[in-house]
This record gives C-alpha cells, sequence and structure tokens, in this order.
C-alpha cells in the first residue's frame, strides 16, 4: 500500500514538472523537449515545428509551405537535424529550389551550425570566384557518381564546402543560373569519400529562450 502511494505520489510529481515547462506531448514516437513548440499550448512559440501525422517537419519560414523532415533532436546540445531535400527524379533541382533553396528567417533562433559541408550541384561557372572548392575530387563528384539520386547532376560542375560563420549561417541558396540543386553531409572528414556511411542530415541550432517568467 505504502509503495502504491509512493508511486502515485511520484507520478504525480513528474506530471507537475512536466507541465511547469509545458513541454509538447510526443509526436509519434519522437519526444518535442522544450523550447520546441507543436502547438500554441505547449512549447515556447518562438520555437514552432510541425507534428503531422506522428513525424515531426520543420518550416523553414513562417510563410512557407515546404516542410523538411525532422530527423533527430539533441536538447542538451540544442540542436536537431532534418533532412536535405530531395533532388527531383532526373533532374539536377533540388525540391525546394523554387523557394531559393533553405533560408530560415534571420529573427529565427534556429541557425545553421558550422558542422554541415553542403554540396551545391549544377552550378554556373561564376561560382569558380566563390571560395568554395569545386575541383575535380571535390567529395561532390563522389555523391554525383555513387548515389542514385545525385545522377541527374553527373558531369556538371558540383562545389563543396564547410558551412561556417563567414557565410550566412541562414541559408543554403540555390537558383536557376546559380546551383540549382544540394545535400548536406554532418561532420564530414575531408578525403572521406565512403558515400554510404555519410550522415545526409543539415544541422540547426538553436538558441536558448529567454528564462520564461
Ligand atoms: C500517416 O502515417 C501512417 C503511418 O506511417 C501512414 O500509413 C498513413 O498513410 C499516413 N497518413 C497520411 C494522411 O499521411
Ligand atoms: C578540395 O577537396 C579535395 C577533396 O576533399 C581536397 O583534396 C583538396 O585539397 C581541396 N582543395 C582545396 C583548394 O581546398
Ligand atoms: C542545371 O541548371 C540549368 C540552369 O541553371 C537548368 O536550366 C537545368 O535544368 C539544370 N539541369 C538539370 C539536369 O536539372
Ligand atoms: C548559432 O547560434 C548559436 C546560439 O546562439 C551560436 O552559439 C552559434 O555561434 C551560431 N552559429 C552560427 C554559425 O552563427
Amino acid at each position: 500500500m505504502v509503495a502504491v502511494i509512493f508511486l502515485f505520489v511520484s507520478l504525480f510529481a513528474v506530471q507537475t514538472f512536466v507541465s511547469s515547462l509545458t513541454e509538447c506531448p510526443k509526436c509519434g514516437n519522437m519526444d518535442v523537449p522544450y523550447p520546441l513548440s507543436t502547438d500554441g499550448n505547449c512549447g515556447n512559440p518562438m520555437y514552432r515545428i510541425i507534428c503531422n501525422n506522428g513525424s515531426l517537419q520543420f518550416s523553414s519560414a513562417a510563410d512557407q509551405k515546404f516542410l523538411y523532415k525532422i530527423l533527430s533532436i539533441n536538447p542538451n546540445e540544442q540542436k536537431l537535424v532534418i533532412s536535405p531535400p530531395h533532388i527531383e527524379k532526373n533532374t539536377c533541382q533540388s525540391s525546394d529550389l523554387s523557394l531559393g533553396g533553405f533560408k530560415i528567417d534571420e529573427n529565427s533562433p534556429f541557425n545553421i551550425t558550422s558542422h554541415n559541408t553542403v554540396m551545391l550541384f549544377n552550378c554556373s561557372e561564376n561560382i569558380l570566384l566563390s571560395p568554395l572548392n569545386c575541383s575535380s575530387i571535390s567529395q561532390c563528384i563522389q555523391y554525383e557518381e555513387r548515389v542514385i539520386e545525385g545522377n541527374g547532376c553527373r558531369n556538371k560542375l558540383c562545389c563543396t564546402f564547410l558551412k561556417d560563420s563567414s557565410m550566412t549561417s541562414h541559408r543554403i541558396r540555390l537558383r536557376i543560373g546559380g546551383c540549382t540543386a544540394y545535400t548536406s553531409v554532418i561532420n564530414l572528414k575531408p578525403g572521406d569519400i565512403a558515400v554510404d556511411a555519410w550522415s545526409y542530415g543539415i544541422q540547426l541550432q538553436w538558441l536558448p529562450p529567454p528564462a520564461d517568467t
């Protein structure tokens, strides 16, 4: 009996703790750690993500309908990983090309971390003026040759670069006449050409919320 009461009290304590942080309920089998918010009644509304039929998604800008699947969330490091958009079959165009690629609002608490190696495909020659690595042994070539999705990009200029603070941390830019497709790999080492073992994704980080009152 004592044990039962203890259990009840413990459960009650856990419940109170959770609701004081207003953490959102799970989405499918994924936790939605605070401050991430799947609806107006939980989390912090600045950290809006979407729970769609049991799967978490990230919308790059408040007014955009394009959704990127959330693959994992690390609440201790305030990081999450989203899936890069797919490259449309038999083309070299990312599915977010018409939106200009991936772009987060400047005022958003999310940014793109410096652990992403971004590969841009089907680039115009103008890109050679930039500090990107567009050499014929650049890692993007491995992707074009060995990943089916990249096949439509073969034999077109591609470039690889580590996303770092010298570039904007809020967008991966695409446009007709620039580069028309991209992918992103997390924690890629220079010279690592084992494409099957690459960890595809765009890693984002969020700024902790100002203390809730
Ligand atoms: C929702 O998810 C389930 C399981 O993954 C799937 O079978 C179903 O087709 C999905 N429904 C919609 C409307 O996407
Ligand atoms: C470009 O990338 C390749 C493959 O990772 C590397 O061997 C080469 O040194 C890089 N070139 C420059 C200019 O960074
Ligand atoms: C490559 O880019 C050009 C111009 O930017 C575009 O017209 C073309 O459709 C792209 N190629 C593929 C295979 O998507
Ligand atoms: C992203 O935001 C975090 C948290 O404010 C910050 O520490 C980090 O330097 C930012 N990263 C970039 C690449 O701007």
